[in-house]
């Protein structure tokens, strides 16, 4: 009989990995989201739940099994991959795809698996009154309007004679609408004219007789405007505890989801004059503490923080030295006291009383938290604790 390999980590502490690097998702905290956004709404007003592209980077399956339990009216997804993706890991519950069914014919594939397509024009719903007759029940589907967000959905001009053409289609059922807010962050008086097309169009809907349900609101509009919240909200980056602006945190206290950790694997004291890395842009100017991490930007670590961004090393901020590499990075822990190999290291999250979150690195990066968790690689194992 062939040798079983070694296998990697304890199955006590879950992690079943070689490379020290990983992230671990608090399942409490993202139940304490999900509670906290509750209490925010009317009794019977809908969560669906954004677990879109790996739940934002958190891990998507776990994630949207969490959700389940906390009886959430369905999830919402990128693509018919991630609805194949939770469906076979057994989620039962109302699946949205936001992407458009291009081509068509993915129409079938998505009402095999029983997801519920976004359609935007009348062609794609004809589409699918056509795969209705054929399976001979109703298929259901959630219109979008387009009411200036400029990416997908219907006109509102052209709205109104779609919506006159769904009331006559008895194969197919428009059990949403709905439309996205561009500036919901930012700019109240742009949001309020989306919201007051979109509101012309749902009762219009209503006049047809047509039934169905309507929301709008993602995670910025429903904290900043309980007007936005119609039948049902569509928070996305509020579950995972990141802020969609400023002080939204102010009006509705999250807690962060997720950490990012890694380990101290190679340590050296050096010398004044010691180069760090490609381009040798650090170099030390005293006798110096580098240790290196396996941790770099094919793991979704930024190279633009080279230079700029700190980790949390014995509860002490220790910054990075020199340039991020493909697989690793080093940071200077000059008098960190104590420091030794195998040292966990903190990138996003709390240690001891410090913290990083990731809004300060997507300040650095300048971009958004939602690039900085969405872009974790593939290959960083995800911990649900
Ligand atoms: C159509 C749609 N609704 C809701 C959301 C959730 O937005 P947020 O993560 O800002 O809450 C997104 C996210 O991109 C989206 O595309």
């Amino acid at each position: 009989m062939k040798e079983q390999p070694p296998s990697a980590g304890s199955k006590k502490d879950n992690k079943n990995f070689f490379r020290q690097t990983w992230v671990e998702v608090d399942k409490s905290d993202f139940h304490f989201n999900l509670k906290k956004i509750k209490e925010y709404l009317k009794k019977d007003t809908k969560i669906l739940a954004v677990i879109k592209s790996n739940g934002y980077g958190h891990g998507g399956v776990e994630l949207a099994k969490e959700a389940v339990k906390a009886g959430v009216y369905g999830i919402a997804v990128s693509s018919i991959e991630e609805g194949i993706q939770f469906r076979k890991a057994g989620i039962k519950t109302n699946l949205l795809v936001f992407g458009v069914p291009y081509p068509i014919d993915n129409l079938s594939v998505s009402v095999y698996w029983d997801l519920i397509p976004t359609l935007t024009n009348l062609h794609d719903i004809q589409y699918l009154a056509s795969l209705a007759k054929k399976l001979g029940k109703t298929l259901e589907f959630h219109l979008k309007i387009d009411t200036g967000m400029g990416r997908i959905g219907v006109s509102p001009q052209d709205s109104y004679n779609i919506l006159q053409k769904i009331a006559e289609m008895p194969e197919v059922k428009m059990a949403g609408i709905y439309t996205h807010f561009a500036v919901a962050d930012s700019d109240l008086s742009y949001t309020q004219n989306q919201l007051e097309i979109f509101h012309d169009i749902t009762r219009y809907a209503k006049k047809l007789g047509l039934r169905f349900i309507a929301h709008v609101a993602n995670t910025a509009a429903l904290i900043s405007n309980k007007k936005t919240h119609f039948d049902m909200v569509r928070p996305g980056i509020g579950l995972y505890g990141l802020t969609p602006f400023d002080h939204a945190h102010k009006m509705l206290k999250l807690k962060p989801v997720l950490s990012w950790k890694t380990r101290i694997i190679n340590l050296k004291r050096v010398s004044a004059g010691f180069c760090v890395s490609y381009g040798r842009t650090f170099v030390t100017n005293k006798a110096s503490v580098i240790a290196t991490l396996p941790v770099g930007y094919a793991d979704g670590y930024s190279r633009v923080l080279s230079n700029k961004g700190d980790v949390l090393v014995r509860g002490k901020r220790c910054p990075i030295a020199g340039r991020i590499t493909m697989d690793s990075m080093m940071v200077d822990v000059t008098g960190i006291k104590g420091v030794s190999l195998g040292d966990e290291v903190v990138l996003i999250g709390m240690q001891g009383k410090e913290k990083i979150k990731a809004e300060e690195l997507a300040k650095l990066q300048n971009t958004i938290n939602y690039e900085v968790t969405c872009s974790i690689s593939m290959r960083v194992p995800r911990i649900v604790v």
